[in-house]
């Protein structure tokens, strides 16, 4: 299995929506026996929580399914995921401070794997509202991602 972990800060609005768009794309290229993913947040505030309303109303409106509660990220998540994908740099600086070791997981942004973005950051929609634009953001990284995969695993 190829494991894949969103993370952001409070694991409510951006992680759980690139968790649920990055599952259809996966099952709709038919490698949800090869690539498994998951969600986590940097802090713990909303820990058992169901996803923002903003982005359930985007992803319905999307027709992309969600079913995520938010949970904290954890020292094993550095060695149980191989990707380990965040929204922004202090979600990246947040997952690096929880060893001193280097992490198992290839810790990167999501639009790092867009190549030609030019801000490499999501921005944060619990504090600009722009759950439209974050929605944009996430499939093209997240479609960039699944090919980066596909591509190293010859999948
Ligand atoms: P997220 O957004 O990191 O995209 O889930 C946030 C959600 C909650 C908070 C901050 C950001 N909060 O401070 O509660």
């Amino acid at each position: 299995m190829i494991r894949v972990l969103f993370v952001c800060l409070g694991n409510i609005c951006r992680s759980p929506m690139a968790e649920a768009v990055f599952l259809q794309m996966v099952r709709e290229a038919k490698l949800d026996d090869r690539i498994e993913v998951d969600s986590a947040g940097t802090g713990d505030w909303h820990v058992g929580n169901v996803p923002h309303k903003g982005t359930l109303a985007v992803l319905k409106k999307n027709g992309v399914p969600v079913d995520s509660r938010a949970r904290q990220v954890k020292l094993a998540d550095l060695t149980a995921f191989d990707f380990i994908v965040t929204m922004d740099e202090r979600n990246s600086r947040d997952v690096l401070e929880l060893s001193r070791e280097a992490p198992r997981a290839q810790v990167a942004r999501l639009l790092d794997y867009v190549p030609d973005a030019v801000e490499k950051n999501v921005p944060d929609p619990y504090y600009t509202g722009d759950f439209d634009g974050v929605y944009q953001l996430v499939r093209v990284g997240c479609t960039r991602l699944l090919e980066h995969i596909r591509q190293s695993f010859d999948i």
